[in-house]
């Protein structure tokens, strides 16, 4: 049957979206698969009206990640790949995402949501400095800023309402950052990540070309069991499937501290799922069709 590829949207992602897009069109069009695509930036009429048996969200952000899409897929009755409605509702939701985790035991930095009344100085004194502020549903580093005092808090918590209507501040740890690919199930070799400037931003994702990739990530295998292992839990306990990557620092003592999970991870030429599954001999388009198959479980 035909599978439409949906890409765009209008999510401050769009960009990244388009390119993990373009990848995901190409390598099913090589395959041999009757497929086309769908900007849904043009809206849902659109995609109804091209009749798809399935399809490949290749979307970042809202409107694509954030369970709305999924939703709507699942009144029109079309299999989609990836997460479910809640699942992909709460991973774009970066401080519920965090209330699970802490409920379960599993370990993810000190946060609180900031808002213009926030005492900025307890902040830093509950947290302890650095702290990181984030826009709640964002994703790609967009308007993430780390600081050290209560002026720098407070014009970073206005910068990152530029993005979202909720900002939260979270203790930073500076890494190394590891990330963790799942796929159907199964955890893929995890990369540990090294950007240049020291902080693995927008730039480091998708522009320059001096981020280094490790992979294998020099992990014992033992420390490497245990990452995947609450990896895979914090994949799990927010309900996820398909597909779908868990970001994770490592602080100076070795703990690890699981940040976020991506639900429609990116596609590029940049991109970590893809780096990933190389490493274990699934080539990208292999790469594609398994996660492809994942609509029909
Ligand atoms: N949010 C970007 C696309 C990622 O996690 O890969
Ligand atoms: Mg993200």
């Amino acid at each position: 049957g035909r599978v439409v590829v949906l890409f765009g949207g209008l999510s401050a992602e769009r960009e990244v979206s388009l390119k993990s897009g373009a990848a995901v069109l190409a390598a099913l069009q090589g395959a041999g698969v009757d497929v086309q695509g769908y900007d849904m930036a043009h809206g849902l009429a659109g995609l109804e009206a091209l009749r798809p048996d399935r399809v490949f969200i290749a979307m970042h952000g809202r409107g694509g990640e954030d369970g709305t899409l999924q939703g709507a897929l699942e009144l029109l009755g079309i299999p989609y790949t990836g997460s479910g409605v809640l699942a992909s509702a709460l991973g774009m939701d970066k401080l519920r995402t965090k209330k699970l985790w802490d409920i379960e035991g599993l370990p993810t930095p000190r946060s609180c949501r900031l808002a213009a009344d926030t005492d900025w100085q307890s902040v830093l004194e509950t947290l302890g400095t650095p702290v990181v502020v984030k826009p709640v549903h964002e994703g790609s580093t967009l308007g993430i800023h780390v600081v050290e005092d209560a002026q720098a808090l407070q014009d970073a918590w206005t910068d990152a309402s530029r993005f979202d209507a909720v900002v939260m501040a979270e203790r930073f740890i500076k890494g190394p950052e590891y990330t963790v690919s799942v796929l159907d199930g199964e955890v893929l070799p995890a990369i540990r990540i090294e950007a240049d400037s020291g902080f693995y931003d927008y730039d480091a994702k998708y522009i320059a070309n001096t981020t280094r990739y490790l992979l294998p990530c020099g992990l014992s295998a033992a420390r490497e069991a245990e990452l995947a292992e609450i990896s895979l839990k914090a994949f799990n306990v927010l309900g996820c499937e398909g597909w779908g990557r868990v970001d994770v620092m490592e602080d100076a003592d070795g703990a690890f501290w699981l940040l976020e999970v991506n639900t429609s991870p990116g596609m590029t030429d940049h991109s970590l799922v893809p780096q990933s599954a190389a490493h274990v001999g699934l080539d990208f388009a292999t790469l594609v069709l398994r996660i492809l198959d994942t609509t029909l479980a």
